[in-house]
């Protein structure tokens, strides 16, 4: 079997055995919910969640490195496969019992996404992705929208937790395109946003302050689901930056140049 297929394997399992365990937290973590910084929350659950991801990756690849939201960086961070894990992507909808969270294990081979899955245990969805094998969500191929005009797309993105301490918050961006589509939407999950682009339920998303967590699984099930990811600007997509411009292909340029206007817009405010 190609290697490809048997990480894809392995991270389905890990991603399917820790969607239950969230299932089995759901409205049971109220008092026990810790705040990294303001609404930044960590629960029971993430770290649950996480124990079982880690464990079934290290039974079968101990000599990986992973990158974990909860646990930081193990192993050689410079080796060639390198595993970013959210074990809980969408913690405070998870914590108002709001159904829209997902597990998100992705492997990076030479920095690069080439393997992905995300697991929505609310809806149970599984969505799967390997370089060159495609994308399935519950085991069917899916593929991109063909929607080629913004005013007729439904967007979606994201505010950072950094959004009370700085200007660049995505605000300016989220008023703009809100004008421009049929709407955009704050799911709060960035895994989530990433396959229902794929899936073709949406059209575009875009956000900074991400992490190689919640984002290295989406974009491999994107790309190979037909999908194209960037930089804002349109340059090649750098997981370091935080930044990501992720669409169906077809409204990726006229996406970038607005939120390239609406970046002036923003440095013309900031002075004024
Ligand atoms: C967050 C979610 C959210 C995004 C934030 C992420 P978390 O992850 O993906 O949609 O806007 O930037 O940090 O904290 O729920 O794992
Ligand atoms: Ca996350
Ligand atoms: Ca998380």
């Amino acid at each position: 079997m190609n290697n490809l297929q048997i990480f894809l394997d392995i991270a389905t399992e890990a991603a399917l055995s820790a969607g239950a365990v969230l299932q089995g937290y759901l409205g049971k973590v109220e008092d026990k919910t810790l705040e990294k910084r303001p609404g930044d929350l960590v629960t029971a659950a993430d770290k649950a969640s996480e124990t079982v991801v880690l464990e079934t990756l290290r039974r079968h690849f101990p000599e990986h490195a992973i990158l974990a939201e909860e646990s930081g960086k193990l192993g050689n961070q410079n080796q060639e496969y390198l595993w970013a894990i959210d074990p809980l992507d969408g913690t405070t909808n998870f914590a108002h019992q709001y159904p829209l969270f997902s597990v998100s294990i992705g492997l990076l081979i030479n920095n690069v996404p080439q393997v992905g899955v995300i697991y929505d245990p609310s809806r149970n969805e599984l969505f799967c992705a390997a370089q060159g094998l495609g994308t399935t969500c519950n085991r069917r191929p899916i593929s991109v929208s063909q929607t080629a005009e913004l005013n007729k797309s439904l967007l979606v993105t994201g505010f950072a937790y950094d959004r009370r301490e700085t200007d660049d918050n995505n605000y300016t961006e989220f008023c703009h395109l809100t004008h421009l589509t049929q709407g955009v939407r704050r799911g709060g999950s960035a895994a989530l946003d990433l396959a229902h682009v794929a899936c073709g339920r949406l059209d575009g998303y875009w956000e900074r302050g991400l992490s190689p967590w919640d984002i290295t699984a989406g974009v491999i099930i994107l790309r190979e689901a037909g999908g194209k990811v960037t930089a804002y600007d349109g340059s090649d997509f750098k997981m370091d930056s935080g930044r990501i411009l992720a669409t169906n292909g077809y409204i990726h340029e006229s996406l970038s140049q607005e939120l390239g206007k609406a970046h002036d817009v923003w440095k013309v405010e900031k002075k004024g």
